[in-house]
């Protein structure tokens, strides 16, 4: 293993310019790729995370709301780096409310954002990924488990990108490209801060007793997408320190 295992490569990141996002931003360029990365409304912050990550990390704005901005995330990293190798669905919102409470715009958002516009990066992406190349879709453990009231929505659109993981993994293989889905549980954002009025229910659920990280989260995806993760594809994987087990 070389000190910088994704040198020479090239990813796109959406939603990379707060939590998760910029975890995954931060690593990948620190393991040697060249990042770019979307973000829809905080462009200062975006800038700064490309700043903070040195010289070929790039922002995109680009909503994911939009299938067009999406196709155009897509050809301007492609453009910008002459190829992309990894791709990593992470942009994503929850609202989280009973299914009665919920308005259909906040359930619309939540199908476009973490699934639809996950479907239009892979297709898009998929015209410029070789053998090696990576998708790595950012699900949620809600996916397999939802011990609170409120959450249905938002865990199937997470239960959606881990059956989209499964069924594209098959197809994918005849090409030398893996798909996997990363389940966090609760990780220390902005959308889900630490010191928040839902954090003492979601640690009472937990083994550990601490949220995790957006650095755990991008160790983790660098490694999915680095060479030694070759034979992993169509999995879901859980980082969610013990989340209802
Ligand atoms: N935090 C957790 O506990 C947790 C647990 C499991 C899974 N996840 C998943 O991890 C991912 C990131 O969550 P997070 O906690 O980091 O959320 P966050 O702090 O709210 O950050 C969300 C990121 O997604 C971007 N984004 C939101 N809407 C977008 C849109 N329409 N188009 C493009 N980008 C958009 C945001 O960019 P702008 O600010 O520019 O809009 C931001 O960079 C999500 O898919 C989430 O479901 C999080």
């Amino acid at each position: 293993m070389t000190a910088r295992p994704l040198e020479g490569k090239t990813a796109l990141v959406t939603g990379g310019s707060r939590g998760v996002g910029a975890g995954i931003v931060a690593r990948l360029a620190a393991d040697g790729a060249k990042v770019a990365f979307t973000y829809a409304s905080s462009k200062d912050r975006a800038e700064a995370v490309a700043a903070a990550a040195g010289g070929d990390a790039h922002a995109i704005h680009a909503d994911s709301r939009h299938e067009q901005d999406v196709v155009s995330a897509v050809a301007q990293a492609a453009d910008r780096f002459g190829g992309l190798d990894i791709l990593v669905n992470n942009a994503g919102v929850g609202s989280f409310a009973t299914i009665t409470d919920l308005t259909m715009d906040e359930i619309d958002a939540m199908l476009t954002i973490n699934v639809r516009s996950a479907i239009v990066a892979i297709r898009e992406s998929l015209a410029h990924l070789g053998e090696g190349g990576r998708i790595i879709n950012i699900g949620s453990i809600n996916a397999d488990r939802m011990p609170f009231p409120g959450g249905s929505i938002y865990a199937m659109t997470k239960g959606a990108l881990a059956s989209l993981t499964r069924g594209l993994a098959r197809e994918l293989a005849p090409r030398g490209i893996t798909i996997t889905n990363i389940q966090p549980g609760p990780v220390d954002t902005d959308a889900n801060p630490a010191d928040g009025p839902a954090a003492s229910n979601m640690l009472a659920a937990m083994a550990t007793d601490r949220f995790g990280t957006a650095a755990e989260v991008g160790a983790f995806v660098s490694y999915l997408a680095g060479p030694d993760a070759a034979f992993i594809t169509g999995s879901s994987l859980d980082i969610d320190g013990g989340f209802g087990v």
